[in-house]
C-alpha cells in the first residue's frame, strides 16, 4: 500500500500563531499555507518556514489565463515550495502552462502541481442552477480529475470517499490529497463528510490534510504523532 503523509493545515492569522505553533515540533513536518496566512504575510513566510526545515502545500488555487497562471508559477517555484494548485475549471491549457512556469521557476526539483476538481462547497444545486452544469457533481469531479492529468499535473484534491475511483481512473500513481480528516472521537467541527486516517490511507490517499485535530489539540505534538502511528 502507497505510503500516506500528514500535512499540516496552517490556518493561523498571522505569522505569530505559526511560529509559535511550529516551535513545539522539533522535527520536519509537512504544512499547508493558504490564501489567509499567505496574503497577511507575504513570501517572506515561506522563507521562514522553509528556514526551519519544513515542507510546503502553497495552497493559493489559481485560476486565471494560461499565460498570467504561468508567470505567476514561476514565481511561486522560486519560492521552493513543495506543492502549489490551480482550479481544474481554468482547462487543460492552463494547467499545462502552470506546469511550464513551475518548471521555468524551480531551482531543482519541480513543486508537485495539484488541482481543485470542484470545491466541497459546491452543491448539486448551485452545480445546475448558478454554473449551469447538468453532469452530475462526482461524474464533474472525475472528469476534472482526468483533465488534470492529461496537463500532466500530479494529482487532485478530492474527498477520501472519491479517492479509490479517482486512482482507477486516473492510474495509482496519479496523487490524491484528501482534507475532511477526523481521528475517531474527535470533534467534527464544520466537516461533513469525515474520515479517520487509517480508512484515508486505506482508501489509497497519499496526503492526508489536517488541521484542527492538530493545531487545536491541547498536545499538538501527541496528537500529530498519533495520527502518524495510526498510518504506520
Ligand atoms: O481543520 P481541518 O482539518 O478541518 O482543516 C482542513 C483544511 O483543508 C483547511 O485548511 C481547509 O480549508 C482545507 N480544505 C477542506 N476541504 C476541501 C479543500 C480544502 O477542508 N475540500
Amino acid at each position: 500500500m502507497a505510503e500516506t503523509t500528514i500535512i499540516v493545515a496552517l490556518d493561523f492569522p498571522s505569522k505569530t500563531e505559526a511560529f509559535a505553533f511550529l516551535d513545539k515540533f522539533h522535527e520536519p513536518i509537512y504544512v499547508k499555507v493558504g490564501m489567509e496566512l499567505f496574503y497577511k504575510e507575504g513570501p517572506e513566510i515561506i522563507k521562514n518556514i522553509k528556514e526551519r526545515g519544513h515542507k510546503i502545500f502553497l495552497d493559493l488555487k489559481l485560476h486565471d489565463i494560461p499565460n498570467t497562471v504561468k508567470s505567476a508559477m514561476r514565481n511561486l517555484a522560486s519560492l521552493d515550495v513543495d506543492m502549489v494548485n490551480v482550479h481544474a475549471a481554468g482547462g487543460k491549457k492552463m494547467m499545462s502552462a502552470a506546469i511550464e512556469g513551475l518548471e521555468e521557476g524551480c531551482k531543482g526539483t519541480r513543486p508537485l502541481c495539484i488541482a481543485v476538481t470542484q470545491l466541497t462547497s459546491t452543491s448539486p444545486e448551485m452545480l445546475k442552477e448558478e454554473l449551469l452544469i447538468e453532469t452530475e457533481l462526482a461524474a464533474t469531479a472525475a472528469h476534472y480529475a482526468y483533465m488534470a492529468k492529461e496537463a500532466g499535473l500530479d494529482g487532485v484534491v478530492c474527498s477520501v470517499h472519491e479517492s479509490r475511483k479517482i486512482h482507477e481512473v486516473c492510474g495509482e500513481d496519479f496523487l490524491t490529497v484528501t482534507p475532511g480528516i477526523r481521528p475517531a472521537g474527535t470533534s467534527k467541527d464544520d466537516q461533513v463528510r469525515i474520515a479517520t486516517p487509517a480508512y484515508a490511507k486505506d482508501q489509497g490517499s497519499n496526503f492526508i490534510v489536517v488541521g484542527r485535530p492538530i493545531t487545536q489539540a491541547p498536545d499538538s505534538v501527541e496528537a500529530y504523532k498519533s495520527i502518524k502511528a495510526e498510518l504506520k
